[in-house]
């Protein structure tokens, strides 16, 4: 029998599973993640940890967590998380591939069409008693179908994303380290360089993880070279667009419009400028808050968990502890 602490109330059988298996789970009750301190007295005592994208994994917390065997993070992006550290103190990291994609892009793509047709600002005018008539001036947007989506990151949710765009007859260009062959073939995709896609998209969606290497990949530079008019959709991470700078693209017309489910910092500060655009949508990161899809990945933490603590390798390890061998 194991301690497990688990930093947020999950949905599904995540924590039956866990108990199911003899093991002691303590939840953190909260509506917000643990504070610092309390997560590292909760992780000095616990032989694997659930956590979310909002706690914050790094070298010293794992430093007092000498008995952690695991940390399932439940998110597939990983950034909250030194798994270089988690490695080197034999700790494996885990997330969650492979069930949350397709929600994430519906998300994706109610995002585009809402800030495309201007969905929450005609929403909130109506509900204040904007509806006077039926116009044919008011509340215009721009058409989605014919237009060119530029997808940046051509992983499981971008792909999944350039599925739904050929619903809606967009031409699809993408950019990503490696071509994907099969995936163009399949979808009728063109790859090009990021400065290309963004010169040539009118609708530019994220789809790619935060790393150093990403952070702040949108910044002023590609702004600049984003087609006047066109949209910035981001499910991704918010430290990938520099906000300084989007706020600016935005205030001088350039760009058409934004629609965020990731900010930077998150939660965005109630007083800051990116509220106050008409053409910006912002959700608070809920692109993978379906039902299914958040109980699954929940659970897929839990069988992470169960798995190391059964004494085997974790399904979805990002991280394995130095000097284990990698199974074949
Ligand atoms: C993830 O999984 O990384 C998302 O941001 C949370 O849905």
């Amino acid at each position: 029998m194991a301690s497990v602490f688990v930093t947020r109330r999950l949905p599904g059988r995540a924590v039956a599973m866990l108990e199911e298996a003899g093991h002691r789970v303590e939840v953190w009750p909260g509506e917000l993640p643990p504070p610092p301190d309390e997560l590292a007295r909760a992780l000095a005592g616990a032989e694997a940890a659930i956590v979310l994208l909002t706690d914050r994994i790094d070298a010293h917390l794992l430093a007092g967590a000498t008995k952690l065997k695991v940390v399932a993070n439940v998110a597939v992006g990983y950034d909250n998380i030194d798994v270089e550290a988690a490695a080197a103190r034999g700790v494996w990291v885990t997330n969650t591939p492979g069930v949350l994609h397709e929600t994430t892009a519906d998300f994706t793509f109610t995002l585009l069409l809402a800030g495309a047709r201007r969905v929450t600002v005609s929403e909130r005018a109506a509900r204040a008693g904007g509806w006077k008539t039926w116009s044919p001036t008011a509340f215009l947007g721009s058409d989605v179908h014919g237009a060119t989506l530029g997808i940046v990151g051509m992983g499981q949710i971008g792909t999944a994303v350039a599925r739904r765009a050929r619903g809606f007859a967009m031409r699809i260009l993408y950019t990503s380290r490696t071509r994907k062959l099969e995936i163009e073939a399949e979808l009728g995709l063109e790859w090009r360089p990021l400065e290309t896609l963004l010169a040539e998209a009118d609708f530019v969606t994220l789809h790619v993880p935060l790393t150093p290497e990403t952070r702040g990949l949108i910044g002023a530079d590609a702004l600049r070279r984003m087609k006047p008019g066109a949209y910035l959709v981001n499910t991704a991470r918010g430290p990938l667009v520099d906000h300084q700078a989007l706020v600016e693209a935005l205030r001088s017309g350039h760009l058409g419009g934004a629609a965020l489910d990731v900010t930077d910092p998150e939660p965005l500060p109630l007083d800051h400028p990116l509220w106050s655009f008409e053409n910006v949508v912002i959700t608070p990161h809920i692109a993978s808050a379906s039902e299914r899809t958040r109980a699954r990945m929940a659970e897929m933490a839990a069988a992470n968990v169960l798995a190391v603590l059964a004494g085997r390798e974790p399904p979805n390890a990002v991280a394995r502890p130095q000097g284990s061998r990698k199974r074949t």
